[in-house]
């Protein structure tokens, strides 16, 4: 079975907390039912997530995801096979844009379209590393 990774970016339609927990608690049902795991970064302005898994599973996960009306513009920024898993014990770790490097005046501007996938990743690997491991109570 082959993992594979897709990080894309979208444009929020009517974000607010209640919004989110109900994704939230959607996609950890589903991702630990489907193998996947990630995390997903958001503000106002932005949703920017990070899905690893079985191929098709993702890539069935992703059509879900296109299809929701709580967010516009879904763009794969990266994708591709992966050897190992950066967020393994996460079914989706939420980050409330911590992790963005971009302001909103920037992604405003066009800095989503403008990053490179180099930068995205890298986004992500700061986010894993400043989160450490969960704590096993
Ligand atoms: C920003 C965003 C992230 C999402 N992430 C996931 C996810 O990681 N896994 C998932 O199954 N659904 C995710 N969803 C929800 C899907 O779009 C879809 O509503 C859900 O998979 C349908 O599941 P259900 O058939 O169990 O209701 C996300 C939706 C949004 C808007």
């Amino acid at each position: 079975m082959s993992l594979s990774r897709v990080i894309y970016t979208s444009r929020p339609f009517g974000f607010d907390q209640n919004m989110l927990n109900s994704i939230l608690v959607t996609a950890r049902a589903n991702n630990a039912r489907d193998d996947i795991t990630g995390a997903l970064i958001c503000r106002a302005d932005l949703f920017i997530q990070y899905l690893e898994g079985p191929d098709a599973a993702v890539r069935a996960c992703l059509a879900r995801i296109r299809r929701d009306d709580r967010h516009l513009e879904v763009v794969e920024q990266v994708q591709g096979p992966v050897a190992a898993r950066l967020f393994g014990d996460w079914a989706m770790l939420d980050d409330p844009a911590q992790s963005l490097v971009w302001s909103r005046d920037e992604v405003r501007n066009g800095a989503v379209e403008a990053g490179t996938p180099e930068e995205i990743v890298a986004m992500f690997e700061a986010l894993r590393s400043r989160v450490g491991r969960p704590v096993v109570q």
